[in-house]
């Protein structure tokens, strides 16, 4: 029985037979076709400002400018001992800044169909989250390496899902080489060097890299049943005024390690696409600009990924990821979810947790350290 799928939770199911205990990942289970997944659309935006303070506002978002030369030689190296201000990854902001977001704008939520409807859930959405935790459960089936805990509490008919971080992260975090913690600042570096603060100047690497600041798109959008509203860092945007509306002109920048052999390219399509896939396909970011770098930090080239064409990149790759294998377990998992967390209150805490080569399991937590909807947004909402 652990090898069998689970059931479909709905109305379709009795309620004498109780739901499954625990989610199979095994890949060949979520090979079908490909469910619903409705055009993302971008109903608000936030900015977080050099000190993290909430704006409901875009004044973070950045504009692209394309690199005059193809091979732009940035050194990502530079300012990272005197140009560079890290968050404090200690401060664990859970669902934070989208509660904030969702008390400011919730009557532009609760108009249109829902209104109308007869739906049981005051938000009109199924699932309230981070794109960054979605991303992890549609990696589910292929991740080898790292698990994942999840945290869902149901409140108003809404499933809140924020994570909690795993033992193994944080040690991971702690025993981080000096080189590891440094690769970390190139990323940001990058940005720098391609993204300009409005749409008529230009980047100023000479500036502070500050990982506090960031822009971010708050999408609704539908996977088969479950009506989503996420929210997601963007990177910078199409400067072009003619460029379509968002999130259609959104950009994603990355690096990676340039590719100099035939394995090297292997892997970049079968473990970094399937990140750089996920990442971008949940809030309908269309693009990918990736700065591909040397061993010493220097971006020796920099390329253009459109996620609609990705899979066909990957086709002629033996072994490799499938969309509709990514979609179809993260739809089942919320699915699962569902039908496991049917009591509406804020202050129990359904922890899912994953481990590479396990199925998901879960255990039921009341008034505990795992609670994370904050008083403010609880009494806000029940008011
Ligand atoms: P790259 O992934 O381009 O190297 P994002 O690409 O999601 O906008 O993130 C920006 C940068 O943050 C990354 O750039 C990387 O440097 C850093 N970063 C992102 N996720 C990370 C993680 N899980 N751990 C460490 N660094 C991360
Ligand atoms: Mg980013
Ligand atoms: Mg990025």
């Amino acid at each position: 029985a652990g090898h069998q799928r689970h059931r479909q939770a709905g109305p379709s199911t009795p309620p004498s037979s109780p739901p499954n205990q625990s989610l199979s990942v095994q890949r060949q289970l979520y090979e079908r076709d490909f469910p619903l997944y409705k055009q993302p659309v971008e109903v608000g935006h936030f900015s977080l400002d050099s000190e993290r303070r909430f704006f409901n506002d875009d004044r973070q978002l950045r504009y692209y400018v394309e690199p005059e030369k193809s091979c732009p030689n940035f050194n990502l190296r530079d300012g990272y001992r005197d140009r560079f201000i890290k968050r404090d990854d200690g401060v664990k902001e859970k669902l934070d800044h989208i509660l904030r977001w969702i008390l400011a704008n919730r009557s532009k939520l609760q108009s249109k169909e829902v209104a109308a409807s007869s739906s049981p859930c005051a938000l009109g959405v199924n699932v309230v989250t981070w794109r960054g935790h979605l991303t992890k459960l549609l990696t589910t089936p292929y991740e080898t390496q790292e698990g994942w805990l999840l945290a869902v509490t149901r409140m108003g008919g809404t499933l809140y899902i924020s994570e909690v971080e795993t033992e193994a992260a944080r040690r991971d975090q702690e025993d981080r080489t000096e080189r590891h913690e440094e690769m970390m600042y190139w990323g940001y570096k990058f940005e720098q060097y391609t993204c300009a603060d409005d749409a008529h100047s230009l980047p100023d690497p000479g500036g502070v890299v500050n990982t506090n600041e960031a822009f971010c798109t708050v999408v609704q959008t539908r996977l088969a049943e479950h009506r989503l509203l996420f929210s997601g860092e963007v990177d910078c945007r199409d400067k072009d005024p003619k460029a379509p509306p968002p999130p259609a002109c959104y950009i994603e920048m990355k690096t990676s390690l340039e590719i100099s052999t035939p394995k090297q390219r292997s892997n970049f399509h079968r473990f970094k696409l399937l990140k750089w896939w996920a990442q971008s396909f949940l809030p309908g970011v269309p693009r990918i600009v990736a700065g591909f770098r040397d061993h010493d930090g220097v971006v020796v080239s920099v390329e253009t990924f459109h996620i609609s064409k990705i899979s066909q990149l990957i086709k002629n790759e033996t072994n490799c990821w499938k969309p509709t294998v990514c979609m179809n377990f993260c739809c089942d998992f919320l699915s699962f979810v569902k039908s496991i967390v049917t009591e509406d209150n804020p202050r129990e805490v359904h922890l899912f947790s994953w481990e590479p080569h396990r199925d998901v399991t879960y255990s039921i937590h009341r008034d505990s350290q795992y609670s994370f909807l904050p008083d403010w947004y609880i009494r806000e909402m029940t008011s």
